[in-house]
């Protein structure tokens, strides 16, 4: 048994980010993930552009539709990708609940730049007994599930210091490393904000200092338009984590002693890389889904935390 999906929005995420890259190395797209994985089957697409819906029918040889309503009626699916602009996820979901009754809607992120409309999803899925998911990929990567069972066991010993730099936007790409550090830490209990920093459109880039159960973490926003930059530095009482190039080179140091110095502690030499698979990114969110689906662990990110991210980047926006 596969659980059938509709995807609505065939952009970047929904479909164009791996076309033209290898398949067995790059799954970075919904289309490419729920095609391939063997619990689901990719039912139909939906994008109001002919020239989207073309590329699908021909990358995918499933059908298309101008709107989630035509899709949903004639395909009924298990699952509903929402992958359309941020700003049009409410609006997205609503109609994908007028038409159909999925068993769960796998949302991007963020919710919303707004909070009150993040509510109003989160509450809508409930009522109507829709699973919630949000398309944090990172949670399930191997390296980053890898971190917070070493955060569990103590071999990244807590409290934590760290550094994220985020760049593209408090709500747009940093909600990401804000979710991860939730993820890893727990829940925000109080920030201070350093420097207000500039609006990226409507999106704020501030620098603040956030405190979460296992720390302190200082966010740095860097300008996009030089380069992306997405990295993250945890320093340990029991070693030093760099989560560096967006993920995709993550590599711990523990505290020893030092060789030439017994009596100090350094951070050994020998750099244990721990394995990424965001080249996959996708389909190992895919997979978790498929885990949450069938009542497995799962580390994908729910509708609820995902809320709590943006109320918590809501109330930073609020005091800038
Ligand atoms: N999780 C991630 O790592 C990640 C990466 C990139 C983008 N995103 C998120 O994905 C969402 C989409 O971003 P993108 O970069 O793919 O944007 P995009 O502009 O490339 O694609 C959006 C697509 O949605 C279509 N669309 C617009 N309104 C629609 C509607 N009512 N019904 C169906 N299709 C509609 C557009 O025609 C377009 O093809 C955003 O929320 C963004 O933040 C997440």
């Amino acid at each position: 048994m596969s659980f059938g999906v509709v995807i609505i929005g065939l952009g970047q995420i929904g479909m164009t980010s791996d076309i033209g890259l290898d398949p067995e190395q790059y799954i970075w797209s919904h289309a490419r993930a729920f095609f391939a994985h063997p619990a689901f089957s990719l039912l139909a697409g939906v994008d109001p552009s002919p020239t989207s819906r073309a590329a699908f029918e021909e990358a995918y040889r499933r059908p298309s539709y101008a709107t989630a309503a035509e899709a949903l009626s004639a395909h009924r699916p298990d699952i509903v990708v929402i992958a359309v602009p941020t700003v049009n996820h409410l609006q997205a979901l609503q109609e994908t609940l007028a038409a159909s009754r999925p068993m769960a809607v796998l949302c991007e992120k963020p919710l919303s730049y707004r909070f009150d409309e993040a509510v109003a999803m989160t509450d809508t899925c409930r009522q109507a007994n829709v699973r919630l998911f949000v398309n944090y990929v990172r949670r399930a990567d191997p390296a980053v599930r890898e971190i917070k069972q070493r955060l569990n066991s103590g071999q990244i010993a807590q409290p934590l210091k760290g550094v994220v730099w985020y760049s593209k936007g408090l709500f747009n790409n940093g909600s990401h490393f804000f979710d991860l550090m939730q993820y890893w830490l727990g829940e925000m209990r109080t920030y201070e904000i350093v420097n207000s920093g500039r609006l990226l459109g409507n999106d704020p880039e501030p620098d603040f200092m956030a405190v979460f159960g296992g720390g302190q973490i200082q966010f740095l926003s860097a300008r996009e338009e030089d380069y992306s930059h997405y990295t993250i530095e945890l320093v340990s009482p029991s070693g030093r984590l760099r989560y560096d190039q967006g993920g995709s080179k993550v590599v711990w140091q523990s505290a020893i002693a030092s060789p030439e110095s017994p009596a100090y502690k350094v951070l050994d030499s020998a750099e244990d890389e721990i394995r990424n698979d965001l080249n996959r990114a996708q389909w190992n969110i895919a997979d978790q889904m498929a885990n949450a689906l069938c009542g497995n662990k799962s580390d994908i990110c729910s509708g609820d935390e995902a809320l709590s991210t943006i109320q918590h980047l809501t109330s930073i926006k609020d005091a800038l």
